[in-house]
């Protein structure tokens, strides 16, 4: 299945962006219910039918073969609550370059292994604090920071690497920990023996009372921090400075840490660079994070319906804040 790249059709929207990933939630269960949480833009926790294995890796397939899209994501809810999430990456990791998932790391301990066995690359965990009572306070429940950080070191003994520690930056509530999950940061890459861990700062987006996002509407929620402000710190204590293609997010070096920055909000130059398609949950092609009103079903593993429903997104996909567009919902 794998060919030479440039053999292949591309799937490239009408402005010049090229999907180079997909990301699938395949779940919306969560075993936290954290106070930010934009569910991946999707309605909040009703149980409903979830994308059946079979077709997450039959899109998964297509992507790979037809348009050479081999980088998969998988986040949730929580994914590691999808029993067949072993099942769902030895189905697919002949034919993809890159397997990754986004866990709040509850579980990890117990599958890091199994998972690593299987095909899955590297993990990202969210990890907003490491104080307990406020890891508690922002996750809305009890005692899960030790199994954290107990699946955290689980997934670097499994190679799960490099590991991004994802923090989201919430004003009057973490922002004085970016030193402190940066020091976490080097016991990490102690532990690893090398530079196994990666923290990344990402900027909140606002969900006004925590609701999904519907349409165009992103409202304060009163907790967005100064993301400009730590950005400048961190490039004044940067030894290096480096920019991915992926959005075009910054990567930081300081005192032999790395950081990585994901700052979306009212930023022209992230939307421009953007590169994945999101799947939902149910199955639906989901062009932009930040909108619902024009979601794509896919409803069988066909192929051909496969790639004319991938062509079809295509066609809806817009920048979400491009010049002169949503400007005006900046929040500070
Ligand atoms: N703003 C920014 N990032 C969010 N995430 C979830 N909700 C939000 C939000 N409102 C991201 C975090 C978390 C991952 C599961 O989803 O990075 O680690």
């Amino acid at each position: 299945m794998k060919s030479v790249k440039g053999e292949k059709e591309r799937l490239i929207d009408d402005y010049g962006r090229e999907i180079r990933s997909l990301r699938f939630s395949i779940t919306n269960r969560c075993n936290l219910n954290c106070i930010y949480c934009h569910n991946e833009g999707e309605e909040r926790r009703e149980r409903r039918e979830e994308i059946s294995a079979e077709l997450v890796i039959g899109i998964a397939r297509v992507a790979s073969a037809y348009f050479d899209i081999r980088k998969i994501k998988f986040s949730g809810g929580e994914p590691l609550m999808r029993d067949d999430l072993v099942d769902i990456i030895q189905g697919m990791r002949d034919f993809e370059d890159d397997i990754s998932a986004t866990t709040n790391g509850i579980l990890l301990s117990k599958y890091a292994a199994e998972l690593a066995d299987a095909g899955l690359d590297r993990v990202n965990v969210s990890l907003d604090s490491l104080k307990e009572e406020r890891y508690d306070f922002i996750t809305s429940s009890c005692n899960n920071l030790p199994k954290v950080i107990e699946g955290i070191y689980s997934a670097i003994d499994a190679g799960l690497t490099p590991l991004k520690l994802n923090m989201v930056l919430l004003k009057g509530i973490n922002e004085e920990e970016i030193e402190g999950m940066m020091d976490f940061v080097r016991e990490c890459n102690k532990r690893g023996r090398g530079e196994v861990a990666i923290l990344q700062l990402i900027e909140l987006i606002p969900c006004f009372n925590h609701k999904p996002l519907q349409g165009l509407q992103v409202s304060p929620s009163g907790y967005e921090a100064d993301f400009c402000g730590v950005e400048a710190e961190l490039k004044s204590k940067a030894s290096a400075i480096k920019t991915r293609r992926l959005q075009h997010r910054r990567k930081y070096f300081v005192d032999g840490v790395e950081v990585e920055v994901v700052h979306p909000i009212d930023n022209t130059e992230f939307c421009a660079n953007c590169s994945r398609l999101r799947i939902t949950f149910e199955g639906k092609i989901k062009p932009c994070l930040l909108r619902n009103d024009h979601l794509v079903p896919i409803k069988s593993v066909d192929e051909m319906h496969i790639i004319n429903k991938l062509k079809l997104a295509m066609k809806y996909r817009e920048p979400f804040y491009k010049e002169g567009k949503n400007s005006k919902l900046r929040t500070k």
